[in-house]
């Protein structure tokens, strides 16, 4: 046998060797090792190439082939093992290195964000924020705050009730609401809250001024779906009570609040309006900032948006909630929350933020 055939054969059972040794290697770490066996300095591989010089000089090309050959392998088999070993599973099965699943983070909702900047624009103001419940009743949404059953300002207040079937646990004990909300009155018709406002007198009832509280929440109303109408929206609620609160505390702080909402340039005024649970009563606008006044179709050629409602607390819901008008004032406000999200946001139809469409979402 020549030399060479004995080298060839030497190689064959080097590579027998080795496919069996790296079967047997149970992680990455056992590779190395086996790189410095078969490819090291000491390894039968550089002995051979050591020997090429002294093959027969018509052997050595095919010796050389040979022996590269032998070396391209087992560095090939070395390098593809290490993946598959660097995935061996834990003892429970589990393979912690396969990519992972990405969690899809989860956002707050562009209603949810808006209601808690406008609550944020009071809170360093002193305000806290309460809330109160959505299924109510008609004394708090509408007695209390002075506007009587048959009044006519009522109606401007759509209001779902909500039908007790007859035999049914009394109107309080199927709400979880409280059956007496002042001594000798009566709760009336469970109902939908139409707007924020009874969480006042939910709070002016179990605490005494001086306080100052924001309200954010859900309201509802039977109005057709439309670009700017919902059956359901959000307003945020404000009241202060002391024994000075006035007018002009009501305009620094609302003036303050907007101009943290929408911006330090916010230009706002104050028109008289009527609400029956404030007297005076005003509605307040700021200049559209789309048009800066000049009128545009944002604000309807106005110049001017409105954004909210708003006056002194009514002696009659001051005394409804047993407050005595002669020692206490204070001032309310209310805002609808879709509006100013539109507003900030120059979004044209309310029916987007309630269709839950991830291509809307995800802009916020
Ligand atoms: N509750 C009124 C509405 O739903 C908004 C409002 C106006 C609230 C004036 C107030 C207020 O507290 O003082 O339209």
């Amino acid at each position: 046998m020549t030399q060479t055939e004995q080298i060839q054969r030497s190689l064959d059972a080097l590579r027998r060797q080795f496919a069996h040794e790296l079967s047997g290697a149970g992680s990455v770490a056992a590779l190395e090792p086996l790189r410095v066996k078969y490819l090291g300095r000491k390894s039968e591989l550089t002995n051979f190439m050591k020997q090429l010089g002294t093959c027969p000089a018509d052997q050595r090309g095919a010796l050389g082939k040979a022996l590269n050959l032998f070396k391209t392998e087992i560095e090939t088999a070395l390098r593809e093992a290490e993946p598959t070993l660097s995935r061996r599973p834990t003892a429970d099965g589990a393979d912690v290195t396969l990519p992972g699943v990405p969690t899809p983070l989860g956002r707050l909702h562009p209603i949810t964000q808006t209601m808690r900047s406008i609550v944020d624009c009071f809170v360093p103001l002193g305000f806290e924020v309460a809330q109160g419940p959505e299924l109510e009743h008609e004394w708090y949404n509408f007695d209390a705050l002075n506007i009587p059953a048959e009044h006519p300002s009522r109606e401007s207040f759509d209001t779902f009730f909500v039908d007790v079937p007859p035999g049914a646990p009394t109107a309080s004990a199927y709400t979880g609401l409280d059956a007496a909300p002042s001594a000798g009155r009566q709760a009336g018709k469970p109902l939908l809250r139409s707007h924020t406002s009874p969480v006042q007198v939910r709070v002016m009832q179990t605490r005494k001024p001086p306080l100052r509280i924001v309200v954010p929440g859900r309201v509802y109303r039977p109005d057709p779906l439309d670009t700017s109408h919902s059956f359901m929206f959000h307003q945020v609620e404000g009241l202060m009570v002391d024994d000075h609160s006035s007018f002009a505390d009501l305009k620094g702080v609302l003036t303050y609040a907007m101009s943290r909402l929408f911006g330090p340039s916010t230009v706002m005024r104050f028109r008289p309006h009527f609400f029956p649970f404030t007297e005076p009563s005003a509605e307040a606008d700021i200049a559209c900032s789309n048009c800066k006044g000049g009128g545009c179709s944002t604000c309807g050629r106005k110049g001017w948006l409105e954004i909210l409602g708003c006056g002194m607390v009514h002696p009659n819901v001051l005394r409804a909630v047993g407050y005595d008008p002669n020692k206490v004032q204070g001032f309310a406000f209310g805002m609808g929350v879709e509006r100013i999200a539109m507003l900030k946001h120059g979004i044209g139809d309310i029916r987007l933020f309630f269709e839950n469409d991830l291509r809307f979402l995800e802009q916020f």
